[in-house]
């Protein structure tokens, strides 16, 4: 039986909790998942894409089922080229769901073996964004429920010491 790879992508600008919550929940029900950082510069990220894979790589240590990678162009002939067949994606709100259903259904349009999965968070993370992280960490807001203590950090660094 081929091996059921399932691919998340997105900015991860910087990866936060609602996006952890995501991966835990589906990685009992793929082989393998790939977490997929979006190289697109034009975005002007705070984190380059190699700072977002080696901060997603470090949190993803000791889970071998698990690896992060960063892919530029179409979603779909990168999900070829390594034999996945399922988009996960995170629905918060209302708000997501006309996005992302455009995204889905583009995407069946350029390769019809290709299901996008969607996934509801735990509801204390339905509020959770990169931006509103970065906005409140940068005006002296207390982030540390909402990221990991490694992101926590690397948003200090990034900010310098005029952030807490
Ligand atoms: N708190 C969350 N709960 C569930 N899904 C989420 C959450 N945050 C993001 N996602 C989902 O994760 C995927 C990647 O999202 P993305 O990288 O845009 O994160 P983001 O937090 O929305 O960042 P930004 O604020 O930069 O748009 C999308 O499917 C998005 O809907
Ligand atoms: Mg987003």
């Amino acid at each position: 039986m081929s091996r059921r790879i399932a691919v998340y992508p997105g900015s991860f600008d910087p990866i936060h909790n609602g996006h952890l919550d995501i991966i835990e929940r589906c990685r009992p029900l793929y082989d393998e998942m790939i977490i997929a950082v979006l190289a697109n510069e034009t975005k002007k990220p705070l984190f380059s894409d190699a700072e977002r894979v080696e901060i997603i790589a470090e949190l993803m240590a000791g889970q071998p089922e698990c690896r992060v990678e960063s892919f530029s162009g179409l979603l779909v002939d990168y999900m070829e080229s390594r034999g996945a067949r399922v988009v996960v994606r995170g629905l918060r709100a209302v708000s997501d769901f006309e996005y992302e259903f455009q995204m889905a259904l583009m995407n069946r349009r350029l390769d019809p073996n290709i299901e996008t999965v969607f996934m509801a968070p735990a509801d204390g993370y339905s509020y959770v964004s990169s931006r509103l992280v970065k906005e409140v960490f940068q005006l002296g807001g207390d982030v540390s429920a909402l990221v990991p203590k490694l992101v926590e950090r690397r948003l200090r660094e990034k900010y310098g010491k005029a952030a807490r």
